[in-house]
């Protein structure tokens, strides 16, 4: 049976009081309609609209390739979101089925749409769940054998029917020539002057139709709606997420405390601490330490690298690294093999060869640092002269001694050292020499003399 998906995300969210459309926050990476439109891919559908209103600019450029938006310009209720979203989906045959999803509802699985789609003979299904409370959705009317017979909206119930707590999810399978009927005859006469979705139930079954409701557990249905329900659902999903990872392999030492995202890989055997957040498209090597207390972006780390207490931003590192404590490693920093940055270190644009080291309180910038190099603390490459950024190249083997500053553009040279405290403004060649500073003098016996001077000074006071 041909199968359409239906998601609607026109709303503007406006318990959320966000600037952001609701269907934009992020949820692990992935903004919350993306992981609604995720779960129904399993169900091969024929096509999938995004019904858009809200944001619709925003949320449109969210949506993957494929994916058809349709505009709702005006948000006049679910029901007349279903209507243009129908609408949009072109050419539909009366027995196909129409799954329609709301965009707010993250948590819900592939499994369970499956059981939802699998419609036999009746107009359609609809996913209920039994929840702690009710309050603020629609309640599942059903009669005495059973069958459901209506849905009723919050507001809208009697005090009896507000006692039920069996919920609406939001999720519907309809056949296409039933939705299509029962959506021409929605009106807006109910205590939000909203063309309701929800009414389509018991529009079809009033006509004789028969729906079915598929239970769920309360948390795959979740609709988010507050800034707290989506905190909750972060940690569902990050949950999930993390169980994939230890299941795989990955030791998590506080699954609790581990933030990764959606499409991070991190492989078999590698270990992660408390208080790391791996977002964008990050992999993560066999055998590495990562954490804890570090962040990472759009990285790749490799093989028994530790990184520990920094952040690391679309860099790569390569296999056997150290980075940390404390290291700020920002954008174009690639480190070789057995490469280290140590305790407050910075780099950006950084090429670090293989062996390469800097242990403490250096920033390194627009540079290449050949294999073997160890750069002393306190080591600070100028490249900026106020206009314009320079570039400072240091060859293999190199020393650079303590508290070097190396003004750019300046080379040095494949085995070259530099003297502490030196600022370095020439390029120095291979294997030389470079020392820039004053000569050190030294007055004998000039301590006694200023301790005598003050002595002095105090008795006269
Ligand atoms: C809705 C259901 C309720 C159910 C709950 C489950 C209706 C009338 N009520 O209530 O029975 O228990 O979801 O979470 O359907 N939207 C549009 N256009 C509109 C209005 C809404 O696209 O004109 C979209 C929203 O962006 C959202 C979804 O539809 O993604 C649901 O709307 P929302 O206002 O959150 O409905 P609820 O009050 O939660
Ligand atoms: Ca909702």
């Amino acid at each position: 049976m041909p199968t359409h998906v239906l998601i609607l995300a026109a709303g503007q969210g406006k318990r959320m009081h966000s600037p952001l459309p609701k269907v934009a926050h992020l949820i692990a990476g992935r903004p919350m309609v993306r992981w609604v439109i995720e779960a129904a891919l399993p169900l091969n559908p024929v096509s999938i609209v995004v019904v858009v209103g809200h944001g619709a600019d925003q949320v449109v450029n969210l949506l993957p390739a494929g994916v058809i938006p349709a505009l709702q310009a005006e948000q006049l209720g679910t029901g007349h979101a279903a209507q243009i979203g129908l609408a949009a989906l072109g050419d539909v045959g009366d027995d196909d089925v129409v799954v329609i999803l709301y965009g707010d509802t993250p948590l819900l699985t592939d499994d369970l749409l499956g059981r939802l789609a699998a419609l036999d003979a009746e107009a359609g299904r609809v996913i209920t769940a039994k929840v702690g409370d009710p309050a603020g959705y629609g309640r599942v009317i059903r009669d005495s054998s059973g069958d459901v017979v209506a849905i009723v909206e919050d507001r809208d119930c009697t005090e009896e029917q507000r006692q039920i707590d069996e919920i609406n999810a939001g999720l519907y399978a309809i056949r296409a020539a039933d939705l299509s009927r029962a959506l021409a005859q929605l009106n807006a006469e109910n205590a939000q002057g909203e063309y309701y979705l929800t009414d389509v139930v018991g529009i079809l079954v009033a006509t004789g139709r028969r729906m079915v409701a598929v239970e769920a557990s309360a948390v795959e249905v979740a609709g988010i709606n507050s800034q707290a329900q989506l905190a909750e659902s972060r940690k569902v999903i990050q949950g999930r997420i993390n169980r994939r990872l230890m299941e795989s392999g990955v030791n998590l030492i506080d699954p609790e405390r581990t933030y990764i995202d959606e499409g991070v890989e991190v492989a078999p055997g590698a270990t992660i601490y408390p208080g790391v957040h791996i977002e964008g498209t990050t992999s993560v090597a066999s055998g590495c330490r990562i954490g804890p207390d570090t962040f990472i972006v759009d990285s790749q780390i490799g093989r028994d690298s530790r990184v520990w207490y920094a952040v690391v931003r679309s860099s790569k590192i390569g296999s056997g690294c150290e980075v940390g404590p404390y290291a700020s490693l920002r954008p174009g920093t690639e480190l070789g093999d057995g490469a280290k940055l140590g305790t407050f270190v910075e780099t950006k644009n950084a090429v670090l060869e293989p062996g390469a080291k800097a242990g403490h309180l250096s920033y390194l910038g627009d540079v290449k640092v050949g294999a073997r190099t160890n750069i002393g603390a306190g080591t600070v490459t100028v490249n900026y002269d106020g206009y314009e950024k320079h570039h400072t190249e240091i060859g293999s083997d190199v020393f650079i001694g303590s508290d070097t500053m190396l003004v750019a553009p300046v080379k040095v040279g494949d085995g070259a050292v530099t003297g502490a405290g030196s600022v370095i403004t020439q390029d120095v060649s291979d294997g030389a020499l470079a020392i820039e500073r004053n000569e050190q003098k030294e007055i004998p016996g000039y301590a006694e003399r200023r301790k005598a001077r003050r002595a002095k000074q105090d008795a006269e006071d």
